[in-house]
């Protein structure tokens, strides 16, 4: 017979496993799975947030269950909200459908809610258990949780480099430094995030389309930024046509001429001047600002490697996604996947944390942080 803790972690576990059918449709809001049990511990109502705009998932796990939900357990990956946003308020829509039972792995940092929701169930007599798969249910919204703890976009730098290091060969050939599993992963992942950034020297070299193309299906557009001090990025750069609707934005300089200004927003660009210049750059302090305010989440950094730099170097980045290819370029002047640091004894270099390392075909992914991440303050199974 299965004790009553290990059936609240399996129903739990359905509960997170819905939310991830949202990862990455939802933001600005977080990804929220539910499952609803009658009163007798039967299945009756499973929901999940599905983008932002749309109903949450305890709401959506409550019109399913319907009348069953009296009595019953409401499992959830996140606080019911307090507060009306664009759908009212979800704790008072729980407490009246009946539930008897809430089991919520985690406390909604957003200041508008957090502890409010489990306060208003409490008051309406309904027992509240929080923290059961908490650091699971904070992992999946990384970016969300970081934002509320930071007020800025989380931020990813992905590159795929060879075994010793390089990014492209010394012409600034970069297809294909992996392999087929690698490229089809990294495609998936850019359709989790809300926006993806990379230099004018990576335009320049590879004309990229900076799009999601996961496998079998549509990708959602991106937001597209281009960090080009002086606008240097030609007007037919495949980068440029505004993605249903979603115009590319180059960020640049208020020194850069504004007759280049006026061709590029002809071809659909956004020109975003941004200042004071960082010796002769684009500031990244300012860019990191408005994209949050745009509503990004989640920002992923393609390179190439001085980009890198400048946000590892500023401080600016949270994760590091580094793919590495059995593959040897064995040339001092092929760019390397980060310039720029040069430390002076290999400790001064950044020490990755919370480092895991996955296997995609022939290659090698390793994922690490330059900080501990927000996930590594909560429990497995219990309350921070
Ligand atoms: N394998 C991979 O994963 C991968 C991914 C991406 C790129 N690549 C390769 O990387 C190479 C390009 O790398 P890269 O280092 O030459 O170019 P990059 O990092 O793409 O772009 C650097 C340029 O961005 C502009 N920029 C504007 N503001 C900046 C700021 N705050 N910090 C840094 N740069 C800023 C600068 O040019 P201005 O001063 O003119 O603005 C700078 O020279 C290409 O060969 C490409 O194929 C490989």
């Amino acid at each position: 017979m299965e004790s009553q803790p290990e059936r609240d972690r399996r129903w739990m576990d359905e509960a997170l496993a819905l939310a991830r059918r949202g990862e990455g449709r939802t933001s600005p809001n977080p990804a929220v799975g539910a499952v609803v049990l009658d009163a007798r511990g039967e299945l009756a109502g499973r929901g999940w947030h599905e983008r932002a705009g749309a109903p949450h998932a305890e709401a959506a796990a409550l019109r399913e269950a319907g009348e069953r939900a009296r009595g019953g357990t409401l499992y959830l990956t996140l606080e019911p909200c307090a507060h009306q946003g664009r759908t009212p308020p979800c704790a008072p829509a729980v407490a009246g459908a009946g539930v008897a039972r809430v089991v919520a792995a985690v406390q909604d940092p957003d200041p508008r809610t957090s502890g409010r929701g489990f306060q208003i169930l409490r008051d309406a007599g309904v027992r509240v258990e929080a923290g059961l798969r908490a650091r699971e249910a904070v992992r999946l919204n990384e970016p969300f949780f970081t934002w509320q703890r930071e007020g800025r976009p989380f931020v990813t730098l992905k590159a795929a480099a060879s075994l010793d290091g390089r990014i492209a060969s010394r012409t600034g050939a970069s297809r294909w430094i992996t392999g087929e599993r690698a490229r089809a992963w990294a495609h998936e992942y850019r359709d989790r995030v809300d926006a993806i950034l990379v230099g004018s020297g990576t335009v320049l070299k590879d004309d990229p389309l900076l799009t999601a193309r996961p496998e079998g299906r549509e990708g959602k557009p991106l937001l597209r930024i281009i960090l080009d001090s002086h606008l240097e990025t030609p007007e037919t750069a495949k980068v440029l046509p505004p993605d249903r609707g979603v115009a590319t934005i180059l960020a640049t300089t208020g020194e850069a001429p504004r007759e280049r200004e006026a061709l590029l927003r002809r071809a659909g660009a956004e020109v975003l001047r941004l200042g004071p210049p960082e010796g002769g750059r684009v500031p990244l302090a300012p860019l990191v600002v408005e994209l949050g305010k745009r509503g990004v989440r989640h920002l992923l950094v393609e390179g190439g490697g001085r980009v890198h730099g400048a946000f590892l170097g500023g401080g600016w980045a949270h994760k590091v996604l580094f793919f590495l290819a059995p593959l040897i370029m064995g040339d001092a002047q092929a760019p390397g996947a980060v310039a720029g640091l040069a430390p002076g004894l290999p400790g001064g270099g950044l020490r990755l944390t919370h480092v895991r390392w996955e296997r995609l075909g022939e290659d090698m992914l390793a994922e690490g942080y330059l900080r501990p991440p927000v996930w590594a303050a909560y429990g497995e199974d219990g309350d921070v």
